[in-house]
Order: C-alpha cells, then sequence, then structure tokens
C-alpha cells in the first residue's frame, strides 16, 4: 500500500514514507541504553522522581526529560504506540485508552456540557448509542439523530445553537452506509463545532477521516488495529482545532495557571487535545495496560497488509452472496449495486472493508441455520479480527431494541453480520456455500419433539414478554444482566 502523507504527528525521520513503512517506525520510546528494535513494555505504575526540583518539575510538565509521572497519565509504551498511530491517521497527536468505548466517551465528555447537544448519525454503533441516549442524556446532554446521514440538509436542520459536536461512523455497521466525511464536515465548521468520526471499521488504512475534514477520529482499537484479538483497546486522534471555535467550549477556559492564562490562551489550536490528555482521559480512568498497547503497537505494523487482504476477500464473499437465490440483500458498500458504492469510491482506498451484512430471504430460521452450520467462520460478537467470524445481531447484540427500533436500524430477523478475516478465501466460500445449504434441511426427529431445531428454545428476539417467563425475564437481575450484555459488542 502506498499512501504518502506527511502531516505535524510524523517522525521527522518518516517524513515522505508510505504508510506500510511508518507502520514500522523505529520506536519513539526513549533510550534506555539496550536499543531494543521492539517497543519495550515499561510495566510500571510509576516513574522515579530524582529530587524535590525534579518532581516539580515533571508535575509542572517542565522538566527536560520525557516527563512520565504515573502509567494512568502516560508511559512510554503506550506514548510510542500513540506517536505510530497519529502518524497512520495523519493526525497531531493520539491518546491511547482502555476500550474504544473509552475513547468515545472520554471525546464526548470533554466536548459536551449540561444543557448542550449532539448531532449524530442515526447509523452508530449500539454502546455509543447507549451511552449518548441513556447516559449522557442523564446528564443533560441532548441528542439530535440523523436518520438519512447521505442528507446534508438533515445533518443542516438538525444543528440548533446549542449544538456542541457532530459525531460519525466512517463505515457503519451493520449498513455500510459510509460517512460523507468532508460534506458532514463542512456543515459542522460552518456552525463552528468539530465533526468526532469513529473510524474503527475502516482504520487509516483505507481512510483517514482527518484528511478529508474530520476534527477528532475515535477508534475501538480492540478490532483491525490490533487485529489479532487478544487485546482491548481504544484510541483518540486529533487534529489541530483550527477547524472549529474552541472559544464556545468554556471547559477549556475554567481554569488558569500561575501565569494567570487559561489552556485556550496558552495552547491555542491545542488547547482540546491538552484538555483530554491532561484532565479528561486520566480522570475518567481507563488507562491501557502498557501490554495492551503493546500488542496494539504489533498489530499496527501488519495493519495494511490485513486490511488489504480481509476486503479482497470481503468483496469477493459480498459478490457470492449477493448471486444466492438464499439471499435477500447484501450491505455491502465494495457492491456496485450499493447505494452507498459512489461515496465508498470516492473516500475508501485499496478497498470497502471487511465488515457487512447479509439479509437471508428465510428470515430467522435461516438466519440459524446459516449460524448453526458454519464450520470455518467463528460464532463470535468481535470485529476486524484475522479470523471470520459471525453474528445475527436481532437476537445478541440488539436484543433490547424493540421492532421499530431494528427496522430503523436496518436490522431484520434474517440479517447475520460478517467479520471477514484472512482465511483462503476459497475455504471461506466453501463455508457459506455449506451453511447455505443446511437452510431448509429437515429437522433432526430426536429433537423435533422438543420444538426447537437443536434441543434449545427458539432465540427470544425483542417483543412483549408474556407467560411464565415474563417475571423470570423482567426481574431486575435479569434486565441488567441483559442491558450490560446486549448492547457491547
Ligand atoms: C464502531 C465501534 N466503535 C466502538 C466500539 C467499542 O469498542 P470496544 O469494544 O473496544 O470498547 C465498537 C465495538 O464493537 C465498535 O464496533
Amino acid at each position: 500500500m502506498s499512501i504518502r502523507t506527511d502531516h505535524p504527528g510524523t517522525l521527522a525521520q518518516d517524513r515522505g514514507r508510505a504508510f506500510s513503512t511508518r507502520a514500522l517506525s523505529t520506536t519513539t520510546t526513549p533510550g534506555d541504553g539496550h536499543a531494543a528494535r521492539a517497543t519495550p513494555i515499561y510495566l510500571t505504575a510509576g516513574f522515579v522522581l530524582d529530587d524535590f526540583d525534579h518532581a516539580h518539575a515533571r508535575f509542572a510538565g517542565e522538566s527536560e526529560d520525557d516527563g512520565f509521572v504515573y502509567t494512568r497519565h502516560g508511559n512510554p509504551t503506550t506514548r510510542t504506540v500513540e506517536a505510530r498511530l497519529a502518524s497512520l491517521e495523519g493526525g497531531d497527536e493520539a491518546i491511547l485508552l482502555a476500550s474504544g468505548q473509552a475513547a468515545v466517551a472520554a471525546t464526548l465528555l470533554g466536548l459536551l456540557s449540561a444543557g448542550d447537544r449532539l448531532v449524530s448519525s442515526a447509523s452508530i454503533y449500539e454502546g455509543t448509542k447507549g451511552l449518548i441516549l441513556e447516559h449522557l442524556g442523564r446528564f443533560g446532554i441532548g441528542v439530535d439523530f440523523v436518520g438519512d446521514p447521505a442528507d446534508p440538509a438533515a445533518w443542516e436542520a438538525a444543528i440548533t445553537d446549542r449544538t456542541r459536536a457532530a459525531f460519525g461512523e466512517s463505515i457503519p455497521n451493520p449498513r455500510n452506509d459510509v460517512l460523507d466525511i468532508p460534506t458532514v464536515a463542512g456543515i459542522a465548521h460552518r456552525h463552528g463545532i468539530p465533526l468526532v468520526v469513529d473510524n474503527t471499521l475502516a482504520t487509516p488504512a483505507l481512510l483517514r477521516p482527518l484528511e478529508h475534514g474530520a476534527d477528532v477520529v475515535v477508534h475501538s482499537a480492540s478490532k483491525f488495529l490490533a487485529g489479532h484479538g487478544s487485546a482491548l483497546g481504544g484510541a483518540i486522534v486529533l487534529a489541530p482545532a483550527d477547524r472549529w471555535d474552541q472559544s464556545r467550549y468554556p471547559q477549556l477556559a475554567e481554569r488558569t495557571g500561575p501565569d494567570g492564562l487559561t489552556a485556550l490562551d496558552r495552547s491555542g489550536d491545542r488547547a482540546f487535545a491538552i484538555y483530554l490528555r491532561d484532565l479528561v482521559v486520566p480522570r475518567l480512568g481507563a488507562a491501557p495496560s502498557p501490554i495492551n498497547a503493546f500488542l496494539i503497537g504489533q498489530g499496527l505494523e501488519t495493519l495494511a497488509l490485513r486490511v488489504e487482504r480481509q476486503s479482497e476477500n470481503a468483496a469477493t464473499i459480498a459478490a457470492f452472496l449477493a448471486e444466492r437465490p438464499e439471499v435477500a440483500r447484501v450491505d455491502y458498500a465494495g457492491l456496485p449495486g450499493s447505494p452507498h458504492h459512489a461515496t465508498a469510491r470516492r473516500l475508501l482506498g485499496d478497498g470497502c472493508g471487511s465488515v457487512f451484512a447479509v439479509t437471508l430471504a428465510g428470515g430467522l430460521p435461516a438466519a440459524r441455520a446459516v449460524f448453526d452450520a458454519v464450520e470455518v467462520f467463528t460464532r463470535m460478537t468481535h470485529l476486524g479480527d484475522v479470523r471470520s467470524l459471525i453474528l445475527h445481531p436481532a437476537s445478541t447484540t440488539h436484543l433490547l431494541r424493540t421492532p421499530a427500533e431494528l427496522e430503523s436500524s436496518g436490522i431484520g430477523p434474517g440479517l447475520l453480520r460478517l467479520s471477514v478475516g484472512i482465511e483462503d478465501v476459497q475455504d471461506l466460500l466453501a463455508d457459506l456455500a455449506q451453511a447455505l445449504d443446511a437452510i431448509g434441511r429437515p429437522v433432526p426427529a430426536a429433537v423435533e419433539a422438543d420444538g426447537s431445531p437443536d434441543g434449545r428454545k427458539a432465540p427470544a428476539l425483542p417483543g412483549p414478554v408474556t407467560g411464565p417467563a415474563a417475571r423470570a425475564a423482567t426481574s431486575p437481575v435479569a434486565l441488567a444482566h441483559r442491558a450490560l450484555t446486549a448492547q457491547e459488542a
């Protein structure tokens, strides 16, 4: 992959170098005399302060060394991975957190105060939707969802004089309705507010939102950035805040330093970045373990290769599924027939990603048959793994949504979500072909008497719970459990 972008976040020695080269950039970890080429893991809670003056200088940000004091505020391993990610995303700086959910929460907490409003695409991850509606809402922050994110007039109409941020996802799941970032960024900036883009599914290998006008990028680094599925992580990547009006955010001017200046006076376009890094993120407390930071850094080194292969595999599989008689629709922006194909071609690089939805004509029984029949695909709630994964959102991640909400999210009972991995594509095609053949296969007689094909109860799709199960299903414990598990995947 030969993408060349130079920007302030790129290390001096990497200027002019392509994406894949920068992904392997020399570590920026301060030298400890051993010259390790791989990123060393600094597994320590704190850092030694030499004497009284050194302690003060580090806390005041005036020390001449790396300035680390406590891993919740920063760590050399984490800082190395942050620098590499900032370079790949074309940002000024990046902040690594313990999960993608923490990255979204910290960004929105940093931007929004009680009485403010967020304008957001309605086509976003369930966990983010829950955070906005149920938690930010409880603190007096309102949201205006844009039902058709491809319609610029709908964004324009949803912005009020209290709106302080716009939010969307570059490749939303499961609809694959690719966000027209330049258009939405233009609208946001006319209103003096930043556009935050969740770039988890596109990754900087396919799309760098900051280059298209977005101001803040967030990631679930647990997904493609890591790729191996063995660590959770999140990231915030920031462009200089020169396209939106930071003076409308009182939290950036709340505190004056010993010099009487506020962060805004002192830091100009970096005020929001500093506010996030120094205050919001450490106080929220979701610092990544240096081990997880290391694992994410390992993933970044092979990101371009993986994403290229995954996108190729996904395009082949989507085309195959679209031709199958059992399939009602395939929501993949890479298919020429997709209403989002033109936007995808305009914004995405070498590929359209590898997470998409297939809706089976046979509805729930067909989805169940395919889900249970796959052998190479793994049944699991996760995305962007090197392994291919399959999930039935209506009976799992979206269990709490009403039928109307599911319909407006484009999630029917026959919809399966695929996250395509790096396996040999012929094995993946053969697996899906044999799984589709399982649709309508007679149910084994031994378990038919039980009323469900494999001896389990039919999946509980949203709807009124009645009969003896009602009390158990609506008990506080069951509800709390469902609320915690249903949204986060
Ligand atoms: C688009 C998107 N953003 C954010 C998240 C949250 O990330 P994490 O699970 O790392 O907290 C997810 C998780 O699936 C996601 O798909």
